[in-house]
């Protein structure tokens, strides 16, 4: 493994990132709206953390364009993926994509809680708005009350994320390890 400089704390980015990845997550699509465009964002530290309120989390990078969007929104939606939508988590995590037409070919429905895109075929759907966002290093906290949910394909397959890669249930260990 090729070692990257470490910071301050002697770890380094590249065996954080690789440790990390061993830590299996499903797969989300985070949108919302500011001044009148769409804008997403795949995700995958995506997480609840509170009951009673209802409230999620998701963690966004300082310096992607989402960061601007969501924080200016204070209402987002979370569209979880199904197992076949790994293309549409590859777009949606692509830097530079075009703004605008980047929904053209992801059939959607429009949230009326938040005004945000919700991905036809997810697994689940939540609307939230944002009650609190914490800094954290390079990316923020940004700890959302749901407003609303739906359970859109109870017995769906969720799209997987584990060793960097996309995975499902089905496909089963990975050969190498
Ligand atoms: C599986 C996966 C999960 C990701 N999870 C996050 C995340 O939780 N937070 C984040 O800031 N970026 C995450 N990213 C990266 C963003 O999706 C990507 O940087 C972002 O879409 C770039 O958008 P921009 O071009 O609008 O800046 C993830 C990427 C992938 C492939």
């Amino acid at each position: 493994m090729t070692e990257a400089a470490p910071g301050r704390t002697g770890i380094a980015s590249d065996e954080f990132r690789a440790v990390m990845s061993r830590f299996a997550t499903g797969v989300a699509v985070v949108t919302c709206v500011q001044d009148g465009f769409d804008h997403a964002m795949t995700a995958n530290s995506f997480t609840s953390v509170s009951l009673d309120p209802p409230l999620v989390l998701v963690c966004v990078e300082n310096d992607s364009r989402f960061h601007e969007a969501i924080g200016n929104a204070g209402a987002w939606s979370v569209s979880v993926l199904e197992a076949g939508q790994r293309g549409r988590a590859r777009w949606f995590a692509t830097r530079g994509r075009p703004l605008v037409g980047q929904f053209d070919s992801t059939p959607t429905t429009r949230s009326d809680r938040t005004g945000a895109l919700l991905l036809d075929g997810a697994l689940a759907t939540l609307d939230c708005r944002t009650v609190a966002v914490h800094p954290a290093g390079d990316h923020d906290i940004v700890v959302g009350e749901v407003l609303g949910l739906r359970l859109t394909r109870p017995d769906g397959e969720p799209l997987l994320y584990f060793r960097s890669t996309f995975r499902t249930l089905s496909e089963g260990p990975d050969p190498l390890g």
